[in-house]
């Protein structure tokens, strides 16, 4: 069987998550409300400490509404070079919203409020007027990196300077808050908007959820209607969500420890450069000739499947449908083909 390390979006709905998706009562969600979409809704509004909350179709959606929420046409929204925002939705803050991305360069991994503070341009007539700060907590290019909570407090403080809002891309906010031992909520707190994923760690078929004041969701609703993303009997969906929620996120617990296990084993092999993980996702940097497209060939032959995230980066993420065991043989499958390289 085929171990597949690429991402956790590759997860499959377990038998308990699909008996709850036919089991769910739905309606027009649209139309006059779909009633599992709205307790899922609010489900998440209490857990992030927001107001109210809106179910999405995809977290790039969900992201994308809130720039357009934000940021008005001809203006910047200012965020890590590497951020999923800048480099993985298709140019939608300029396709979308008319305004432009400003990538502010991470002096260590992920982008500090001190960095944040050197990229604000001076205000002049010349220049695009700053309109959002967007945040990604646990950042994926960055390997799952968290960004802590004094940090987080502190960039919140850098955008007040500026007089612009703050939205977190917490596609796995889940994943922070299990290893931090800090409240969503409270790692939601110094945001205006946050988005939040299921199909990612808690293993749910699709959808995301975009939460933050009962004024700024009424205009998300707009947003996502604008964007072609308002569902009718999206209950299906937001019960596969809700079992997400109960049933897996403690659990991602089990993801962070593999995902140091194989961290561990491949520590001082040959050509392995180790960017510690701090969750689910482990960057391995190969400092040899090998190319990361010849890694990845030559593990999926003994059937590991990672991803190439650069000509000399590979990418493994660690989820439900791996087990530890699993996660052993990958990290003994890529420590022999590292270690010959
Ligand atoms: C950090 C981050 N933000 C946003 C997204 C987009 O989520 P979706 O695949 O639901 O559109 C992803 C997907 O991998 C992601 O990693």
């Amino acid at each position: 069987m085929t171990i597949d390390l690429r991402s956790d979006t590759v997860t499959k709905p377990t038998a308990a998550m699909r008996a709850a998706m036919a089991a769910a009562e739905v309606g027009d969600d649209e139309r006059d409300g779909d009633p599992t979409t709205r307790r899922l809704e609010e489900r998440v509004a209490a857990l992030l400490g927001k107001e109210d909350a809106l179910f999405f179709p995809s977290g790039v959606m969900a992201n994308q509404a809130a720039v357009w929420l934000h940021a008005p046409r001809a203006t910047e929204v200012l965020a890590d070079v590497d951020a999923h925002i800048v480099h993985s939705e298709i140019a939608g803050v300029a396709a979308l919203s008319g305004a432009q991305i400003l990538a502010v360069v991470p002096t260590g991994l992920v982008m500090s409020a001190d960095d944040l503070r050197r990229s604000f341009r001076e205000r002049s007539r010349y220049y695009p007027a700053p309109s959002l700060v967007c945040v990604e907590n646990t950042h994926n290019g960055a390997g799952g990196k968290l960004t802590d909570l004094s940090e987080l407090k502190a960039i919140r403080a850098v955008a007040d300077e500026h007089g612009v809002p703050l939205h977190l891309d917490g596609a796995r906010l889940w994943n922070a808050s299990i290893a931090t031992g800090i409240s969503l909520a409270e790692l939601a707190q110094p945001a205006e908007t946050v988005m939040v994923a299921f199909s990612k760690g808690l293993g749910a078929p699709v959808g995301a959820a975009l939460a933050g004041s009962r004024a700024a969701m009424e205009r998300a609703w707009t947003a996502r209607k604008l964007f072609g993303g308002a569902m009718r009997q999206s209950g299906i969906l937001a019960a596969a969500a809700l079992h997400g929620i109960e049933h897996h996120m403690s659990r991602l617990a089990e993801d962070h420890d593999n995902a140091r296990l194989i961290a561990r084993m491949l520590e001082g092999v040959g050509s392995a450069s180790i960017v510690p993980p701090d969750t689910n996702i482990l960057m391995i940097d190969i400092t040899s000739n090998l190319r990361a497209s010849a890694v990845v060939e030559r593990a999926a032959r003994q059937g590991v499947r990672v991803a190439e995230w650069s000509p000399t980066r590979i990418r493994i993420v660690t989820h439900l449908d791996v087990s530890t065991t699993d996660c052993r043989r990958a990290g003994e499958v890529l420590a022999n083909i590292l270690a010959a390289a």
